[in-house]
């Protein structure tokens, strides 16, 4: 005999749950978007490497909350525009004056309205013909708890609204506002930021062929390992910015991006756990500089893509896997290992230059790649564009 199952809630009208779904995706586009744009002007390390990781579960959560939209609706994915209680919220967000002033707003209100509203809305559905709905519930609300339990304070204070139940002004749209340009990205007060970065960097450490050196005395290593973490950095704080100054983009590309925003994050945290463990120095040890940096953000998207993604990365895959084999034959396994790992990300971050770069082309890959060749003439053998002028010191995508 079959047990007798549970009699089916009556849940919630299927438009009264597309309406909750519109309301998540304004707050969560959002966030994405001014994070994107506030990552580079974060100074604390730790922080940033926390915004990063959200970035990329946000961006993915747009995804996911637009794909229902779409199921509920179908077939239409149009989330109107927000209204009420939330305009407020995201206007507010939106003109924070510094990256402390944002994150309150979005780790003390916006993010634990967010987590409680799916809370609400997944004790309102009947969980097996909403079933899709309860899982993704679920999953939205385990990440934001985490993200507000790392970087929001003990006590948040979110409106006692429900969120999910806003009005939503359908057939309307709202327009994101784009950030001043970035002057260079900030860093922690005990970074010494110079014109020229580390002077002991080399230009042989970064040419491709028989020319590079791959560092193997203790000293030369510190100050190689330090210049990748600045340069990883750089290479998030970037594509962070891609993503905010291009909000016309088509969401993939800000997954892509928020991606490889994370990937880049990591790697830095990568290089700050070997410098300490196994190089014996330390973050802050050296200065940095932003002149590649500046050099490569002053292109426009497509430029950037060519000459970061599809040229500093592209090349910089030829050098982790030599300087893999020269550590591993001199016995450096935990460092070699890195390299492994630094190679196999790299793949889909010169692929995201030939995606959109195609992409901003009409879809012509053919017209990407005369791109690259034609930027490329305009760099040094460090992969530097020459009229920036930059000599040594200055680290490029590693
Ligand atoms: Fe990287
Ligand atoms: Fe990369
Ligand atoms: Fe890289």
């Amino acid at each position: 005999m079959r047990d007798r199952p549970a009699p089916l809630k009556r849940g919630l009208d299927v438009d009264a749950n597309a309406v909750r779904f519109a309301n998540y995706f304004h707050v969560l586009r959002e966030i994405v978007h001014l994070t994107s744009g506030w990552l580079a002007l974060e100074p604390r390390l730790e922080v940033k490497y926390a915004l990063a990781d959200h970035l990329h579960d946000d961006a993915r959560a747009v995804t996911k909350v637009r794909r229902r939209l779409y199921e509920l609706r179908h077939p239409s994915d149009d989330p109107g525009a927000p209204g009420g209680e939330l305009l407020g919220l995201l206007d507010r967000m939106n003109a924070a004056p510094s990256p402390e002033a944002y994150e309150e707003i979005a780790y003390a209100v916006a993010k634990p309205w967010l987590a409680r509203a799916f809370a609400v809305h997944a004790g309102l559905v009947d969980p097996v013909t909403d079933e899709p709905t309860l899982r993704l519930l679920r999953q939205l609300e385990e990440r934001e708890l985490r993200h507000v339990a790392e970087l929001g304070p003990d006590d948040p204070r979110p409106p006692q609204s429900d969120l999910g139940a806003l009005p939503i002004r359908e057939r309307e749209s709202r327009a994101l506002a784009v950030m001043a340009p970035l002057h260079q990205p900030a860093r922690d007060a005990y970074v010494e930021v110079t014109d020229h970065g580390d002077p002991f960097l080399s230009d042989e450490l970064y040419v491709n062929g028989e020319q590079n050196h791959v560092p193997i005395e203790p000293e030369e290593q510190r100050h190689f390992f330090h210049g990748l973490m600045d340069a990883e950095l750089g290479a998030a704080e970037l594509m962070g910015r891609n993503m905010h100054e291009h909000p016309e983009m088509p969401w993939d590309f800000h997954v892509d991006m928020a991606r490889q925003t994370w990937d880049e994050a990591r790697h830095a945290r990568v290089h700050d756990i070997l410098m300490q463990t196994e190089l014996g120095c330390a973050w802050g040890d050296y200065p940095v500089g932003f002149a590649y940096f500046r050099s490569i953000y002053a292109y426009d998207l497509l430029g950037r893509l060519a000459l970061f993604n599809g040229t500093s990365e592209q090349r910089a895959m030829w050098r982790h896997s030599h300087r893999r084999k020269v550590l591993v034959a001199r016995g450096q396994e935990n460092v070699a290992k890195v390299f492994d790992y630094l190679l196999a990300d790299e793949v889909p971050h010169v692929h995201n230059g030939t995606r959109w770069g195609a992409h901003l082309l009409g879809g012509d890959e053919g017209a990407y790649r005369a791109k690259v060749r034609e930027l490329r003439r305009d760099l040094d053998a460090g992969g530097r564009p020459v009229a920036a002028g930059i000599h040594g010191g200055s680290a490029v995508a590693g």
